[in-house]
């Protein structure tokens, strides 16, 4: 197997002497001694980077879907960039209000947002709520007869695509759990009710129609399916989502923002639609900018049927391979060109067999125990999608940028996994 693909690492990577990786100017060998494994390296500048690329294809509308990799640091620096920010639950709202990102540049998310999340929406004056439901609609009349301020609404819609992506990235099929339908004539019917209630203003129309999404065809298909219902509800604003699919694996390739900006724009001009055109990538900000850490403890060979490279993380840091079955690639830092012919399973330390995160990984012939691995793409859905499973301690977050490395979000202690469970005394070990 060929050595590992230079465009799955993060822009600021290079191979410098001794075919040793650096990111941003800091040596990945370093990194992992001075922070520890497993760890999460971030190219600061990729970021910036990738915002900038989407405020530059969608305009001042554009927003970062917080769900993909969340914390106060990535909050500043999506807002810094120009980003509005779309979080989904009470615990994103607080965390991007901590951050200081205005709420106004704040838009609410949630299949069920509870009384109390859009009580905070609405107490903080977010810029937009995305309505999902008739009873959020509910609640929400409910909030302002208490005196609280109507908030502007958008009406997520699902057009009824079916983005060929993994069933549990899909977003926009008929039977999907997300927005009112448009075929079934929900859509209209949360239209109406919104424009017509005193208790919020109808500003427009959103669809995602999943993630993961490879073809900007699934994406010009949404807007040529929405653009009549948006002309026909005078929508002022209309938003594609997110779910631009990245490249995970070698031989993979996906289209860039830019691409995936200019494709929307002219596919909302050759529907009529007039509209603002917003959007709300996570994924593709986020995920390319990342490398994670590892280090190798156990190898096992089962003769005659396969070898086991067990790391000091898994499931719990990255959760993707068990719930998409979604592939990545493994190479060594220390010899980042090396050819991988050896093939092996990558496997973490938890007590599943389903902990895999490369059921066929390529690996230098001379890869053994006490290795640095690193594993590219892991920027997105990994730290956000975390656990503490087996009483692991969650791995820290380091930021990197002109040869200088910062922890934006330290490793767990046992003190933060003990700290809920009442009348136990102060652990001593
Ligand atoms: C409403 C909404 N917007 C944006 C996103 C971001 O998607 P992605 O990270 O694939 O760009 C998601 C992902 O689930 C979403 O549900």
């Amino acid at each position: 197997m060929r050595p590992i693909d230079p465009g799955l690492l993060p822009d600021g990577a290079v191979i410098g002497s001794e075919d040793r990786l650096s990111i941003a100017g800091c040596q990945a060998l370093e990194l992992a001694t001075e922070f520890g494994t497993p760890l999460f390296v971030y190219d600061e500048d990729h970021l910036r980077a990738r915002c900038r690329e989407a405020v530059a294809g969608f305009g001042d509308g554009v927003a970062y879907a917080a769900k993909a990799f969340l914390c106060t640091a990535m909050a500043r620096l999506a807002h810094e960039e120009g980003m509005q920010l779309d979080v989904a639950t009470g615990g994103e709202l607080r965390m991007a209000l901590l951050a200081d990102v205005p709420p106004d540049r704040l838009i609410l998310h949630g299949n069920n947002k509870s009384i109390a999340e859009l009580r905070l929406g609405l107490e903080v004056g977010v810029g937009r709520i995305v309505i999902d439901s008739f009873d959020e609609m509910d609640r929400i009349e409910g909030l302002v007869a208490e005196g609280l301020p109507p908030p502007t609404v958008l009406i997520r819609v699902n057009p009824g695509i079916d983005a060929h992506t993994h069933e549990y990235l899909r977003t926009g099929a008929v039977d999907s759990k997300f927005g009112f339908g448009l075929a079934a004539g929900a859509a209209a019917q949360a239209v109406e009710r919104a424009s017509r209630s005193p208790a919020m203003h109808f500003k427009g129309v959103h669809a995602h129609i999943g993630s993961q999404v490879f073809e900007t065809s699934f994406f010009e298909r949404a807007v040529s399916t929405l653009g009549p219902f948006v002309g026909l509800v005078e929508a002022e604003e209309l938003s594609i989502g997110g779910g631009l699919g990245v490249a995970y694996v070698d031989g993979e390739s996906a289209p860039t923002i830019t691409e995936w900006a200019a494709t929307v724009r002219a596919a909302c001009s050759a529907a009529g639609i007039e509209a603002r055109l917003l959007a709300e990538p996570g994924r593709s900000i986020v995920a390319a900018a990342a490398v994670t850490l590892y280090t190798v403890g156990t190898i096992k060979e089962l003769a005659g049927v396969r070898t086991y490279v067990a790391v000091d993380g898994g499931m719990s840091d990255n959760p993707r391979p068990v719930l998409y079955g979604s592939g990545y690639e493994a190479f060594l830092p220390r010899a980042v060109t090396a050819e991988r012919p050896r093939m092996v399973r990558i496997v973490g330390k938890h007590c599943e067999s389903g902990d895999v995160i490369i059921r066929n990984g390529a690996v230098p012939a001379d890869l053994e125990v006490g290795d640095v691995l690193c594993t590219p793409v892991t920027g997105a859905y990994g730290h956000a999608m975390g656990s503490n499973y087996n009483m692991v301690r969650r791995p820290p977050v380091v930021f990197v940028r002109d040869g200088k490395a910062r922890v934006v979000v330290r490793r767990e202690t046992y003190e933060d996994l003990f700290a809920r469970d009442e009348g136990v005394p102060e652990p001593e070990f």
